[in-house]
């Protein structure tokens, strides 16, 4: 036996996804239940990754979750690009219209998602089991789940797949689908150390014993990825090994890379993927669940945050008005940017990593790179990419007609 519950929108999954869902919907009224697998605390403490466009703190500022982002994200105007042993700036601010970037934790967006969500009383429960999406093609879909070992089926207007990568939304629907995907002959190694950050912008390097990216996380805490190999064993790499690595691929001279302990460690694979549509039925995919990016652009969580905001407008016109054009649209006007995003993150990781032994891949990438760094046009496209296109962007003067 299960006990029937009824909301308008279910949304499986409480990563940033699922949460600025429900934040935007409540903000229009409409209800939802979230459902996460995982415990609150094991959410709160997953580290990812921390690149804010501006339009993403814009959304969450307009959800009521933006008061600690502006006290302690901090803002950035530059990033620098590292290669063949000198160090440029791409004032991203002065190329993209003034748009910056905000350096947050993807964690602490999470962890305020949750407060806010909690604090206004709202349905979040953590640990449920046994997930899974029924009637997706009928106009009363429902999601069971156990919690606390009793059985519950949610019935629904809409199901939101916010599960990421590893959810269960995505497979319920996979014959109808298409997917796109590329897997990349490397990983990275990254660390968060308790030391001031040697740069007070974002330094991504090009080395021929591979690439390396120097972020942060506050004044005193820095944020260090190296690319090492795609089955690497985090036991092979002492505390010793990973700074001196890390000190030969960004060594510049006169300047120094300060160290400090090592607080958390992890290696992350990269990947593109891409589901398209990112819709069936009455279930619709957001964030990781449709898209996986390579880390190198800083696109993943930015995408999830575009997704579900062109999904609540849907939503909201559709629970109020009954009508589903925004609904019936919503895959093809996410994966415009989404295609977007993909091309940049799989450029930026092609141009930056080492890939291989051939040395003229190594040839082609320096020259890109010393293109970036002298021609204003080739800067102002990665700076435009990395502050983020908007959600609908389009070159008026560079449409001639259409069939
Ligand atoms: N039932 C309920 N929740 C689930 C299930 C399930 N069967 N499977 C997975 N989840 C939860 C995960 O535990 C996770 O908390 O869904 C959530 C998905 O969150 P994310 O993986 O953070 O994905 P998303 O919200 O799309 O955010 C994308 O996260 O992975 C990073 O780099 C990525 O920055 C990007 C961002
Ligand atoms: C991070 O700070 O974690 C970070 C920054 C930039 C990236 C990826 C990750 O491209």
């Amino acid at each position: 036996m299960s006990r029937a519950i009824r909301t308008q929108v279910a949304i499986v999954g409480a990563g940033p996804a699922g949460l600025t869902l429900s934040c935007l919907l409540a903000k229009a009224g409409i209800e939802s239940v979230v459902l996460e697998n995982r415990s609150r605390s094991y959410v709160e403490a997953r580290i990812r990754a921390g690149v804010l466009e501006q339009g993403t703190a814009e959304v969450l500022e307009s959800v009521g979750v933006g008061e600690r982002m502006h006290r302690e994200g901090i803002v950035h105007h530059g990033i620098h690009l590292q290669f063949a042993g000198e160090r440029h700036r791409v004032p991203l601010s002065e190329l993209a219209d003034g748009r910056s970037i905000v350096v947050y934790g993807q964690t602490e967006v999470v962890k305020d998602l949750i407060k806010a969500r909690l604090d206004a009383g709202l349905p979040l429960r953590f640990e449920v089991a046994d997930v899974s999406v029924h009637d997706i093609e009928t106009d009363r879909p429902s999601v069971r789940f156990s919690d606390d070992g009793e059985r519950f089926e949610l019935v629904c207007e809409a199901i939101a797949g916010c599960d990421g990568f590893h959810g269960i939304c995505r497979p319920a629907i996979a014959a109808n689908l298409d997917t796109f995907s590329r897997e990349y002959p490397f990983a990275w190694l990254g660390i968060l150390a308790d030391v001031e950050p040697s740069s007070d912008e974002l330094v991504y390097a090009h080395h021929e014993r591979g690439f390396a990216l120097l972020s942060l996380r506050s004044p005193q805490r820095s944020r260090l990825y190296l690319q090492c190999g795609a089955d690497e064993r985090l036991e092979n790499w002492s505390d010793a090994r990973i700074w001196d690595e890390l000190q030969r691929r960004v060594a510049l001279e006169g300047w120094t890379l300060e160290e400090g302990a090592i607080l958390e460690r992890g290696i992350t694979g990269m990947r593109s993927f891409v589901t398209t549509p990112m819709q069936h039925g009455r279930l619709f995919l957001a964030g990781d669940a449709a898209h996986i990016v390579p880390p190198t652009g800083a696109k993943g969580l930015n995408l999830a945050v575009g997704d579900v905001t062109i999904l609540a407008d849907g939503l909201i016109e559709f629970l109020t008005t009954k009508s589903d054009v925004g609904l019936a649209d919503y895959s093809a006007r996410c994966l415009r940017r989404v295609w977007r995003a993909e091309q940049f993150s799989y450029w930026m990781t092609s141009t930056l990593h080492r890939l291989g032994d051939d040395p003229f891949d190594e040839q082609m990438q320096l020259s890109q790179l010393r293109y970036l760094v002298s021609s204003e046009a080739a800067a102002r496209s990665l700076a435009e990419n990395y502050v983020g296109l908007p959600v609908d962007h389009f070159a008026p003067w560079a449409a001639v007609g259409s069939a």
